[in-house]
């Protein structure tokens, strides 16, 4: 099973991106966890640009969505609000046929952040209708350094979440929400 992992947050040592990186090394070998850490590459949302103008960098994202199973999506919360990288490649997405069905779970780098994941919850549930909402993890990573956060997700009571989370979602993507 082929997992897009895609992270909020553009900051090189981003915790968002370090749990994302770290749930691709727990998990079972046939589950293969690619992650996105670079949204901030991709050029504003127009609706002018869609279609035949969609830019490369776009197209490529659009391309890891539709070959993926399933989507993860961990991020940070800014000013009580969804990142404008993440929102802007939500909305590169929306007239498309990628996200459509598509399952999405959020994992959660924080023990803040509620009011970012009550609109990211909202924009999914508007998106796909493969929004699993009910599959949720959060670890409390915030201001950790890599080292800590490798530290803290390497211990066996957060390694054993990591991993129920991902048996969670490959098993909700293998049996689909209308059964
Ligand atoms: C510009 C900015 C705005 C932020 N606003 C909030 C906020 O409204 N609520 C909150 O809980 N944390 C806020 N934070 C903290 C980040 O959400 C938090 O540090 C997060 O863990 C960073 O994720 P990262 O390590 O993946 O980059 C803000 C951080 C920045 C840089």
């Amino acid at each position: 099973m082929k997992l897009l992992a895609i992270s909020g947050s553009a900051r090189a040592a981003s915790t968002n991106t370090a749990l994302l990186q770290a749930l691709g090394k727990v998990s079972p070998q046939d589950v293969d966890i690619e992650v996105v850490h670079d949204l901030h590459l991709l050029p504003v949302f127009s609706p002018d640009l869609e279609g035949v103008k969609t830019p490369p960098k776009v197209r490529d994202f659009i391309a890891k969505i539709e070959q993926a199973d399933g989507v993860i999506i961990s991020s940070p919360e800014y000013v009580h609000a969804i990142p404008g990288g993440l929102k802007n490649a939500i909305d590169w997405l929306v007239s498309g046929e990628a996200i459509i069905d598509k399952p999405v779970a959020l994992i959660h780098g924080s023990h803040r952040g509620d009011d970012m994941l009550a609109s990211l919850r909202l924009v999914l549930g508007t998106v796909t209708s493969g929004f699993h909402q009910q599959i949720f993890q959060q670890f409390p990573l915030i201001s950790m350094s890599p080292e800590e956060v490798r530290e803290t997700l390497g211990q066996p009571e957060n390694t054993d979440l990591m991993r129920a989370f991902i048996a969670e979602f490959t098993a909700a993507i293998s049996k689909p929400l209308s059964q």
